[in-house]
């Protein structure tokens, strides 16, 4: 897209979008591509709300020219996330608008001169300012750790837009589509789903705390950095928020393995066919070799039962099993019910590893826990479909 997209009168939407990055912050990826959102309000005081990643500056420029009469100039940059996937631009943007304010709080000056050595032209606002544009007012609301210490929401009070940088985003370009009225929410889920998951989960806590500030307030359009902008059902992207953050889920099972040579894999498959007669049908089997981490995430942060079931290596889970471990671990996931088997052949070490994440609190551990050594024998998988009634009993 070429042009800026008027949202409301006189205020843009003039983000970019990215088809070519293969990882999002290196580790993700994105095989739907991603947009990077910005906005300009224009008025007496035109203000730009954040920028984009370094390297779209072309097109974004293109966009603010397009939206801006001629001759004018930016008076403001509201800076509500200091991520350089939104802080990218900012440098070029002060050398073509020298006399342009950058408005932050107290925690974004510091990553504003480490990150661009900038220390000069900052309007530093608090939490519950107020900035007149003429004939728009913004309203600063802190919401720190949602994602990175600085972040905060900008809202426009006289059409109720609030620009909520990260918080409500997702994965997923924008093919032609900006508006939730304009694209199909739907098939656009997974990736915003594998979004959270990814990015923002580890803050959960801090999303419902950002989620009861903004109770109240008189939001009608909800303009996140990535993904969609939401101006005919903001309640949409905000109900998920508040369930994915709750880590509310639902009933189904993913079932994330590692198995070298294919006898913890007959496990599972001895679980799936338990799951399956006893009526659960949404069941997700990942085998950790093959898909990669950031969708297993996500159908966990999706679904209230989990399985997590290891080969012995080297008297540990496998490499690929401990890095899930450690990110669920570091995510504090909780209010789920979890069932572990695994297999090993002389020292052990993977199932007892599982076991110690499974019995930290917040989750509930379902029995029995079974290990196999060597090869699963008929007792062994007898047991395996013991744990797949017991799932789903707890489940459905
Ligand atoms: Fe899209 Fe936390 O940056």
């Amino acid at each position: 897209m070429k042009n800026a997209i008027e949202m409301t009168k006189d205020i843009f939407w003039i983000g970019v979008n990215d088809f070519e990055t293969d990882l999002f912050e290196s580790i993700w990826p994105l095989p739907e591509g991603v947009s990077y959102n910005a906005y300009l309000i224009r008025d007496q005081k035109n203000t730009l709300l954040d920028t984009v990643k370094k390297g779209f500056m072309p097109q974004f420029l293109q966009k603010i020219q397009h939206a801006l009469g001629e001759n004018e100039s930016i008076h403001y940059l509201v800076i509500n996330h200091m991520e350089p996937d939104h802080s990218g631009c900012i440098t070029v943007l002060r050398d073509l608008y020298p006399d342009m304010e950058i408005v932050c709080n107290s925690r974004t000056v510091e990553f504003i001169k480490g990150f661009y050595g900038i220390d000069s032209g900052l309007k530093v606002i608090a939490d519950g300012d107020q900035l007149d544009l003429g004939a728009h007012k913004l309203e600063f609301h802190l919401t720190p750790m949602v994602h990175w210490p600085e972040t905060m929401m900008t809202l426009e009070t006289t059409t109720g837009t609030l620009f909520s940088m990260d918080a409500f985003g997702g994965f997923g370009a924008l093919w032609g589509g900006v508006f939730d009225d304009e694209v199909d929410l739907d098939s656009r889920e997974n990736e915003t789903l594998r979004y959270y998951a990814n990015i923002v989960a580890k803050y959960s806590p801090m999303v419902q705390r950002a989620l009861k500030k903004l109770d109240g307030l008189d939001i009608h359009v909800v303009a996140p950095t990535h993904g969609p902008v939401y101006r005919s059902r903001p309640e949409y992207i905000i109900q998920r928020y508040d369930r994915w953050s709750r880590q509310e889920a639902e009933a189904g099972v993913v079932i994330a393995y590692s198995s070298m040579y294919g006898h913890t894999q007959t496990m599972v498959e001895a679980v799936a066919r338990s799951l399956i007669d006893q009526g659960v049908r949404s069941i997700r089997v990942h085998n950790l070799s093959r898909s990669h981490l950031s969708f297993v995430l996500r159908d966990i942060w999706r679904f209230k039962g989990l399985m997590l079931a290891g080969s012995a290596y080297n008297t540990k889970p496998s490499p690929s099993m401990e890095s899930l471990l450690s990110i669920l671990d570091n995510d504090q996931l909780k209010n789920r019910l979890l069932g572990i088997f695994g297999t090993f052949s002389w020292s052990g070490g993977a199932v007892s590893a599982i076991r110690e994440f499974a019995e930290k609190p917040g989750n509930e551990l379902l029995n029995p826990v079974v290990e196999a050594r060597n090869a699963p024998g008929d007792a062994d998988l007898s047991a395996c479909r013991q744990l797949g009634r017991a799932m789903a009993e707890r489940l459905l």
